[in-house]
């Protein structure tokens, strides 16, 4: 156990409680900062591999952590600019995202009502540029800030730097694990603008009586979707969406459609069609499958949960028939969303 500026580095934690998949692996060493300057001191005393963990809600343990963990706890919003039209919010990374939006919803602040009840924490959000119910969190978005794990220094990284895409950024992909994201500026509106564009939602509403559209009316219609159809983390382990949307050309999807006319696809840009990958996982079978305690969520086919005692190794071995029997069935390769160690 090493002691540093009062902040003590662990060995070998269990990460079980820190994992939504809720699934048990060691870390060989847990350390957690509040602050830069913490961070800072942390990384100048240690050589080895690491990583940063929010709220644990996009990883899966395959086996356990040969490094530090470093548990993100810098919390707090500091208003930092206003005009007419916006409001400037500066979120320390290590908020839950869902309170995140709580606090803009009280103030009514537009612009992030439909990312409601997503877990995981503010310094999360860009790097998979989390998105739901027709709102990605690149939208509003105005700057990350971020720790050079190497050059030891904080970069700022204008919206353009972030090179956000589809559950893609450059955090994700190019500079992935090279930074640790410490504050997240979001612009807001402050006279919102609704949109309702994803059907379900409309559907909600109307159900909820809504007459009067406002930010919480659709964070509330949002939740209740989201707890009709997601699993709970808290009452069994999951880790959302297991796999991304593919995407195939429109001549692929044609074809496709031909043998399969229920097949669920959205046009997108440059001539490309999302698939659902929720429906080809579903026609293959997985939906409500389960092996020991590892399966496929019985309400949301591309969700895979853990029962209980699941290795990551078993959710993983799960993950690959499933990718195959869809390559097999459909030609389609389907990617994992979620990041495996
Ligand atoms: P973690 O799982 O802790 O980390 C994810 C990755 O980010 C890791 O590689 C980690 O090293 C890195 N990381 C985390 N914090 C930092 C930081 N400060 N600096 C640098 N790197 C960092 N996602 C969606 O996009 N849309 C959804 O609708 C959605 N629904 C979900 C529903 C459920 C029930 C669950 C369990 C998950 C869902 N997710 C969804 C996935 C997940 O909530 C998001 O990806 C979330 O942003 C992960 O946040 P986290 O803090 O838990 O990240
Ligand atoms: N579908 C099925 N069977 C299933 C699941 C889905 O046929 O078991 C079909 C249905 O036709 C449905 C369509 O797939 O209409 C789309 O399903 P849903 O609206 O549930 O969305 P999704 O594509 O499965 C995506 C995101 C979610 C996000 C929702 C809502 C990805 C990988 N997933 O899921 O994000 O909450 O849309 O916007 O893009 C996550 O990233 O972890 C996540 C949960």
């Amino acid at each position: 156990m090493v002691l540093l500026h009062g902040m003590v580095i662990q060995q070998w934690v269990q990460l079980r409680a820190y994992n939504t998949f809720g699934i048990s692996a060691l870390a060989k060493e847990f350390a957690v900062f509040d602050n830069a300057a913490l961070l800072a001191e942390i990384l100048a005393n240690y050589k080895g591999k690491m990583m940063v963990l929010g709220g644990g809600s996009n990883v899966l343990f395959t086996k356990d952590y040969a490094g530090l963990i470093l548990k993100n706890e810098i919390k707090n919003i500091t208003l930092v600019n206003e005009t007419e039209a916006y409001v400037y919010l500066r979120a320390g990374a290590g908020m839950s995202w869902h309170s995140f939006v709580m606090y803009c919803v009280q103030n009514n602040y537009g612009g992030c009502e439909n990312l409601a009840l997503i877990p995981g924490t503010v310094g999360a959000c860009p790097i998979q540029n989390i998105g739901a119910y027709g709102v990605e969190v690149k939208d509003i978005i105005q700057q990350v800030e971020a720790y050079h794990i190497a050059d030891k220094k904080v970069v700022t990284f204008t919206h353009s730097d972030c090179e956000f895409g589809y559950r893609e950024s450059i955090f994700k992909n190019k500079h992935a694990n090279e930074f640790v994201i410490l504050t997240v500026t979001f612009r807001l509106l402050k006279s919102p603008v609704f949109n309702i564009s994803y059907g379900a939602i409309a559907t909600e509403l109307a159900k909820m009586e809504v007459t009067n559209l406002s930010v919480k009316a659709i964070a509330d219609a949002v939740m209740a979707i989201r707890r009709s159809k997601l699993p709970d983390p808290a009452l069994i382990g999951n880790a959302g969406s297991f796999f991304k949307n593919p995407t195939v050309p429109t001549q692929v999807f044609d074809e496709l459609t031909k043998n399969y006319p229920g097949i669920v696809g959205y046009p997108i840009l440059n001539g490309q069609v999302k698939l659902a990958a929720g429906w080809l996982i579903e026609q293959c079978g997985w939906k409500g499958y389960r092996l020991n305690d590892a399966g496929c969520h019985s309400l949301q086919a591309l969700v895979l949960v853990n029962y209980g005692n699941a290795k990551g190794t078993d959710i993983l071995s799960l993950s690959k028939q499933i990718g195959e029997s869809v390559k097999i069935k459909f030609g389609v390769t389907i990617l994992p969303e979620i990041n495996i160690l």
